[in-house]
């Protein structure tokens, strides 16, 4: 949510922040801007754009004098907007009151208005409605001649969080970060420093990144970097070597990361398998749990927390600890799980998913949970996040990185691993041996089974185009199917706008039914699983209402193509792995009918990639 770039160095700073810039726009897309440095005429320049990242690298052009050189240092920023409309005017860089000073921010001030109050009535003068723009005049009235302890002085009045970038023209050649629940990643590279609300924007220009800490500033002057507390004490933070190629944060051809993200959904669950499952044992090997079978013999109850896809793959984890380990499992709205005051019995386990691992939601329910003496296991894709760290223990995907805005890989990753887990919990439990290598067997050949999905595209594009100009769509679906109906629809509603519910294949006729007429397609996965003849009941009643009917089968099941106008085929496998081929089925679907719609698919309009507020 927002992305930040700030940059010290020798190199074109321009350049650098508008394609760092760039990889961050997937996190907020309505507003853009930067600040930069003059050498000769000690003067700050902010260029800021209403709209994208095209848009103010034109306005750059336009507005930047050729004849200047900007050098040593800047910052940009990418906005989702918060407080205030994504105008110029609220665009970040925001200026202190004398113009010396600039700041770019992500998160959320929440005593802003206090300090807004405060400072007008000392004479500072605002241009913005956002609440960023307050911590630009409280480091020019903190400022004494040390910028960093401006800084300082400034976020110890700040409620809220904060991931922060300031420059000054006091100081030429150095850029002041910090963060407080908002992320900020320091990349280090020779004489230069780059610093980033995420590693996308970084590891073009090197690999070697350290991950602030809550409460840490950094202070980076060309190579030289320094991270002190709140308390300005020094600290050492470890450096990250990261293993992202900047291929893949390419779009390799395809038109959209989106598409590009769902074909490497064989790939990503290969690498995501890889050295983890024991065919011998019939069980699962996953070191950053840091749990002995003691450990997970006694797990009493399993809680999930997450948001969005996020929250929809731990639906499907929840029943793969049940049927499978056998602990009762729990998923929760990660956003209401510190109000609801949840109970938490010695020895549960939480298990926190995020693709991006800095959901703000979803970090508070592990901090909760972590006070209540939870084990609390993180389930992330991106290495170094802040939950993956603060959890301390987990899995990650290893997906690659994920940067079109409705999640595709992190979620058929992100059930693979929580098959995984539950596998290797229910080998402490009642799960046998010859079931378990069943299991492992079946979970080997997900990457086949994604691929024969893809093989299908053709085919689901022609189906997604017949019914792209529709106005709602229902996803229908029974047991793991349940999941992957509300996936479904949620991927179809986030890209291409069309209004769509996913329900449960029974509810239906508690009421949505009445929304039924031939104008409202019901796309239905009735895999060839023992539930499927109660499914072709509920999608009869479908019909009987002139809804059109798609259903997601099985290939070679016969039994659903009297009971539905179009068929999606999927490869038969077991009951646990179906939810994969089904919703890669409905990623492409959603993919075709935002594209016949003429939507832009990898930045869907009031969405953000990486939501960092509550
Ligand atoms: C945002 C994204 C969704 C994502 C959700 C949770 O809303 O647009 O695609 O599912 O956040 O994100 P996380 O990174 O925690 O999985």
């Amino acid at each position: 949510m927002c992305g930040i770039v700030g940059y010290t160095g020798n190199a074109d700073v321009g350049s650098i922040l508008v394609s760092g810039l760039r990889r961050l726009e997937y996190r907020g897309y309505d507003s853009a801007g930067v600040a930069l440095f003059a050498p000769e005429d000690a003067e700050l320049t902010v260029v800021k754009t209403s709209g994208k990242i095209a848009d103010l690298s034109a306005s750059m052009q336009e507005e930047l004098p050729a004849t200047k050189h900007f050098s040593s240092m800047g910052i940009g920023h990418t906005r989702w907007a918060t407080h205030g409309a994504p105008t110029e005017a609220n665009a970040h860089p925001h200026w202190s009151q004398n113009h010396e000073i600039a700041v770019v921010h992500n998160g959320i001030i929440e005593n802003y208005a206090e300090i807004k109050a405060h400072l007008v009535a000392k004479g500072y003068t605002f241009s913005s409605e956002t609440d960023s723009e307050v911590i630009a005049h409280l480091v020019e009235q903190c400022y004494q001649g040390d910028l960093r302890a401006a800084v300082t002085t400034a976020l110890d009045r700040l409620t809220g969080t904060y991931g922060i970038a300031v420059i000054s023209v006091k100081h030429p050649g150095t850029v002041v970060a910090a963060r407080k629940g908002s992320p900020i990643v320091v990349g280090l590279h020779d004489d230069e420093t780059i610093i980033a609300s995420d590693v996308s924007a970084i590891v073009s220009r090197t690999k070697q990144v350290v991950f602030l800490d809550d409460g840490d500033i950094v202070t980076a002057t060309g190579g030289d970097v320094e991270i002190t507390t709140t308390s300005s004490t020094p600290v050492t933070r470890e450096a990250t070597l990261i293993d992202w190629d900047t291929d893949e944060i390419e779009k390799g051809g395809f038109d959209h990361f989106m598409l590009k993200e769902i074909h490497e959904q064989p790939a990503a669950l290969a690498t995501g398998l890889r050295g983890r499952l024991d065919e011998t044992d019939g069980t699962v090997r996953l070191g950053g749990l840091r749990l002995t079978p003691q450990d997970m013999a006694r797990i009493p109850r399993i809680i999930l927390a997450a948001c969005g896809t996020s929250y929809y793959a731990g639906m499907v984890g929840k029943y793969y600890f049940e049927d499978f380990a056998g602990i009762p499992a729990d998923i929760q709205q990660a956003a209401e799980f510190r109000y609801r005051n949840p109970i938490i019995e010695p020895d549960s386990c939480m298990i926190a998913i995020s693709q991006s691992g800095e959901t703000a939601d979803t970090l508070a329910a592990v901090r909760e949970g972590l006070m209540k003496g939870a084990t609390v296991l993180g389930i992330c894709n991106v290495v170094g996040s802040t939950i993956a760290r603060e959890a301390g223990r987990g899995v990650y995907l290893h997906a690659g990185p994920e940067i079109g805005v409705a999640s595709t890989k992190a979620f058929t990753a992100q059930i693979t691993v929580m098959a995984e887990m539950a596998i290797m919990f229910g080998r402490t439990r009642r799960l046998s041996a010859a079931v378990g290598r069943d299991m492992v067997r079946e979970l080997a050949r997900v990457p086949e089974i994604a691929a024969a999905v893809l093989e299908r595209e053709a085919e689901i594009k022609v189906i997604a185009e017949k019914y792209a100009q529709a106005n709602d769509a229902f996803f229908i679906g029974r047991g793991y199917m349940f999941p992957a109906a509300l996936e479904g629809a949620l991927k179809l509603k986030e890209i291409s706008y069309m209004h769509a519910e996913g329900y449960h294949a029974a509810e239906l006729k508690h009421g949505p039914i009445a929304l039924l007429d031939e104008k409202v397609p019901v796309i239905v996965p009735v895999p060839d699983l023992p539930d499927k003849v109660k499914t072709i009941g509920n999608m009869q009643e479908c019909r009987a209402r002139k809804s059109p009917v798609i259903a997601i089968a099985t290939e070679g099941d016969s039994d659903i193509d009297a009971h539905c106008d179009d068929i999606i085929r999927i490869p038969r496998c077991h009951e646990f792995v179906a939810p994969i081929p089904v919703v890669i089925a409905e990623q492409l679907f959603a993919y075709y009918v935002a594209k016949a719609r003429g939507c832009e698919i990898d930045q869907p309009r009031n969405l953000a990639k990486s939501v960092t507020v509550e």
